[in-house]
């Protein structure tokens, strides 16, 4: 029987150490048994953060992500004149908004959204009545991601972009007072695409019309909560999403749940050690976020949600997860896609380790992502020995390996400083063995600054080199 350790961490992310260097990985963990904590939800702490700056007063957000994807968004808002303040000892962070329309726009102003899709794709539509040209910048990574996706529909409203055209960012984009709302169809299943048209309708007149593929619902849920107009009917395939803009709505509290995509990488490092438990609480279970607990549930594990609440229409519950040593393949229904489009590299890890070829299709979005997580995936399993094919650049199946161990000297880098590239590689290095060298662990610090801490508290060992 293993000792339980049923002490919760509550981990201060911003005393983290600064990991310029390599880390080396060459001991897989020990068995553990314990309770975490894992940071807030970066989603819905960009959300909040935007939400809050069109609201009339002060909002206040208690355990807001204190990661740089979320930096990056509040000091974007800071430079459009609203008043934050973010004590991140104290772990909460208050705005002070003005309502809708009611940004600063100072002489050539450049928001840097740094490595964030969700800031940039979202900010950039409360930027269309800018009466300014603005200019938008971002990483290496972000300057390579698709910026069509919103400039179509943001057009369609009437704002101005430039240079005519251009598709990534670097770019401008000028606003109009003369807003017209739009019908709009989102059929990749983004909820970022959504998401930029529903906050683009806040300040357009009349009524925004959306059809979408199902993708995350948390702007929908917070528009609901701020009692914004709008009505949704729900379909098979696709939502139909109605909006009522030029509607100011009050300032709000709101305590973020941890993100589900931070918990995916204990849950599947606990699937994958011998003997392990663990439970991981509090943390944001929207059904359209729990891809990862279907996937791996039907794969074998018994991942279980206990002390279910629901907070502002959102679901909140403790993961319970044990180590599993019987994992199946899965051929994966496309249903799913979206609802865990942030967890695959994981997922296919644990299908590595699983009995049978599993199959994921469908998957063109996972390479528009901070780096190509499709083919990073493929590159990771190639190099531990694990066979994988992609199909038609969408689609992949691997050959899993339940007994899989490694004994030889891996290195991963150059990868865009995806951080979830650099989450995947620490969990296989410490469950499958080997010597495993990892450029750039900062890149952790994009969505989930506590990653190595934990690490750390539930035994696993590494070296900065
Ligand atoms: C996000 C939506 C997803 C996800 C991203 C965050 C969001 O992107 O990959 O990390 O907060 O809306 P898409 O909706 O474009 O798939």
């Amino acid at each position: 029987m293993l000792e339980v350790n049923i002490l919760a961490i509550h981990l201060n992310s911003t005393s983290n150490i600064l990991m310029p260097k390599p880390i080396i990985i060459k001991k897989e963990i020990k068995k553990f048994d314990k309770k975490i904590k894992v940071d807030g939800d970066k989603s819905l702490s960009i959300r909040f953060a935007l939400l809050a700056s069109q609201a009339i007063g002060k909002s206040k957000a208690n355990n807001l992500l204190k990661s740089e994807d979320v930096v990056s968004t509040i000091n974007c808002l800071k430079k459009l004149g609203v008043k934050i303040i973010w004590d991140k000892k104290k772990n909460f962070c208050e705005i002070y908004g003005n309502g809708l329309n009611s940004f600063a726009y100072k002489d050539n102003l450049i928001l840097d959204g740094k490595n964030s899709g969700t800031c940039v794709r979202l900010l950039t539509s409360l930027l269309i009545n800018s009466s300014k040209k603005i200019k938008i910048v971002g990483d290496k990574s972000l300057s390579k991601r698709d910026m069509k996706r919103i400039i179509d529909p943001l057009s369609e409203f009437g704002a101005t972009f430039y240079p005519k055209y251009r598709n990534t960012l670097p770019l401008y984009v000028k606003g109009t007072d003369n807003l017209t709302p739009i019908n709009y169809i989102e059929s990749k299943g983004s909820s970022q695409c959504k998401s930029s048209v529903m906050l683009a309708a806040l300040l357009s007149p009349g009524q925004t019309k959306i059809k979408c593929k199902h993708s995350r619902n948390h702007t929908e849920l917070l528009f609901k909560y701020l009692k914004i107009p709008i009505k949704i009917k729900k379909g098979r395939n696709f939502d139909i999403i109605k909006i009522k803009g030029k509607k100011n709505f009050n300032s709000f509290n709101y305590n973020i749940p941890s993100d589900i995509s931070s918990s995916a990488f204990f849950i599947v490092l606990t699937l994958l050690s011998k003997n392990s438990k663990i439970v991981l609480e509090k943390v944001g279970v929207n059904d359209s976020r729990i891809g990862v607990v279907t996937i791996l549930n039907k794969m074998g594990a018994k991942i279980k949600l206990k002390n279910k609440k629901k907070y502002k229409g959102e679901k909140i519950a403790d993961i319970h997860v044990r180590s599993s040593n019987s994992l199946k393949s899965i051929n994966c229904s496309k249903k799913l896609n979206s609802s865990a489009i942030d967890e695959f590299l994981i997922i296919f890890l644990a299908a590595a380790r699983a009995k049978g070829v599993s199959y994921f299709k469908n998957l063109e979005e996972l390479n528009k992502k901070e780096s190509k997580r499709l083919d990073w995936g493929s590159k990771i399993l190639s190099m531990i020995g694990v066979k994988n094919q992609i199909i038609n650049n969408h689609s992949i199946k691997i050959w899993g390996q339940p007994n899989l161990k490694l004994n030889k000297n891996i290195e991963i880098k150059n990868y865009l400083k995806d951080h979830r590239v650099m989450a995947m590689s620490s969990i296989a290095a410490l469950t499958l063995g080997g010597k495993w060298k990892i450029h750039d662990p900062d890149s952790i610090k994009t969505s989930f600054p506590s990653f190595f801490k934990i690490i750390k508290f539930l035994g696993g060992r590494y070296e900065v080199n």
